[in-house]
């Protein structure tokens, strides 16, 4: 499957239309189309100084690391250091592709001439459908997807205005240097520096190289401190209590709010716990993703966070991850859910995570079955599997009755859709007693 932030990252410029800073026209041979053609450029020129600098909300075209030209929204602007009066740096948001493509570009980038009408709104035009539940509205958050409670516009407008542009750009983690997806509540302390610097294992942040350097002499951690609950060849999932490591479940919170759009700030990181994946060598356990999950859901979620960060990404974390939060599960007895909203990856995930799983033993089972009964076998909960089968169009309602059609050819084409099954979790490594059940 290709990825979901296509067009692709090529840097080929040869396609792109002809833009403010492109080649002038030919000349043409006719004085009278000379003349003409000058008026045409000067007042061109003209309309272009009347416009700059550009105003925030203003929709134009940019030119992406594509080399195409895509639309996108100025979010925000700032004067550069040097350069005269027009001389701005906007921070777009395109339209076609997900917030964390979101970035600064120069003047050059914009085609001047596609600039539309300047529109003031601070707020993106979805805000009366912004919803959110009770629970995130308690854990200060808002949600893009229907089916929660209204979001008030005065507090989307504040989350929105504070969180429009990425205050970090960078991060150091272990071996990768990361570019960040979206803006993170670091303290203020941090807000004028582009690149952090992680500690690996601890997950301390600091400002300058050196300090991490000196901190790594220092830091004896070789892994996430908690219980190391699973492992399997090189793969160690590690159990975090929030409680227990507060500074280190917030620090995570701080890393994992840089790829996550519209995700929880934890306050409260107490009442979570924080299962974090590792890649393990002879220089210890290096961090590849986490999920957090609450320790008491009334809503059922037995996931509320999902991350793989992004240099491990595609390589079937996410899959490993999900389906680890459903082994939770189904050792507490209890069916789960993720907390909503899904990120449009997140829900990619899920989904193929709920075809391959459900479809799997559809196609090995004998006889009728229930969607109770699917739920019972895979600890997903019963509204998930009636949307997935219902989004498969294998579900049909008949005498008052939800009954699963299961062809076995129509099932074999969207298990094939549904891609790679990703690393398994291998059950007989996992050693873990729920939460309630300790001390
Ligand atoms: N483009 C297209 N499809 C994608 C992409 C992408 N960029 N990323 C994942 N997918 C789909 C694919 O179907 C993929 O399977 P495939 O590779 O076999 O085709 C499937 O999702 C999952 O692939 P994995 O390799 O198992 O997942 P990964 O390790 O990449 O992690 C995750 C998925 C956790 C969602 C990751 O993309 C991520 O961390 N995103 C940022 C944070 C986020 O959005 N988290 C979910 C928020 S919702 C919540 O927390 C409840
Ligand atoms: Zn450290």
């Amino acid at each position: 499957m290709g990825s979901i932030d296509a067009p692709t990252f090529t840097q080929n410029g040869s396609d792109a239309t002809v833009a403010a800073d492109g080649p002038p026209p030919p000349v043409p041979d006719s004085a009278i189309m000379t003349m003409e053609k000058t008026l045409e450029a000067d007042s061109s020129r003209k309309r272009r100084f009347g416009i700059l600098p550009l105003e925030v909300g203003t929709r134009v075209m940019c030119r992406w690391r594509d080399g195409k030209y895509h639309p996108v929204k100025v979010i925000e602007r700032r004067k550069m250091h040097i350069g005269g009066v027009n001389d701005y740096e906007y921070y777009v948001h395109y339209t076609e592709f997900n917030r964390r493509l979101d970035e600064w570009v120069k003047l050059e980038q914009l085609d001047l001439e596609s600039v539309e009408a300047v529109v003031d709104e601070k707020v993106e035009d979805k805000v009366t459908s912004l919803k959110m539940t009770r629970h995130q509205k308690r854990k200060i958050d808002e949600t893009h997807v229907e089916g929660h409670e209204e979001l008030d516009a005065a507090s989307l407008r504040e989350h929105e205005e504070f969180t429009k542009v990425k205050n970090i750009a960078t991060i150091e983690l272990g071996r990768y240097e990361i570019e960040t997806w979206y803006f993170s509540p670091f303290p203020p302390e941090y807000n004028d520096s582009l690149k952090l610097y992680f500690c690996e294992f601890c997950l301390n942040f600091m400002k300058r190289k050196e300090q991490l350097q000196r901190h790594m002499r220092k830091c004896d951690l070789k892994h996430p401190p908690g219980d190391e609950i699973y492992r399997s060849g090189t793969l160690s999932m590690f159990e975090v209590d929030g409680k227990k490591n507060k500074v280190y479940g917030q620090n995570l919170c701080y890393l994992a709010k840089l790829f996550l759009d519209h995700k929880t700030l934890y306050y409260d990181v107490d009442l979570f716990l924080f299962y974090v994946l590792c890649e393990c060598d002879d220089r210890g356990c290096h961090m590849v993703g986490y999920f957090s999950k609450e320790k008491h859901s009334e809503e059922s979620y037995n996931l509320a966070c999902i991350l793989t960060l992004p240099p491990y990404q595609r390589k079937g974390y996410g899959k490993f991850l999900i389906a680890f939060s459903y082994e939770l599960s189904k050792k507490e007895g209890k069916v789960g859910t993720p907390e909503r909203p899904l990120s449009d990856l997140g829900l990619l995930s899920y989904r193929g995570y709920w075809t391959r799983v459900l479809l799997d033993i559809l196609k090995k089972h004998k006889g009728n079955i229930s969607i109770k009964e699917l739920s019972d076998m895979t600890a997903i909960k019963a509204e998930d599997i009636l949307t997935t089968l219902q989004s498969l169009e294998l579900i049909q309602y008949r005498k008052g009755q939800h009954v699963i059609c299961a062809d076995p050819k129509v099932l074999d084409r969207h298990l094939k859709a549904a891609g790679r099954g990703g690393l398994e979790v291998d059950v007989s490594k996992l050693i873990w007693t729920p939460y309630k059940e300790q001390g």
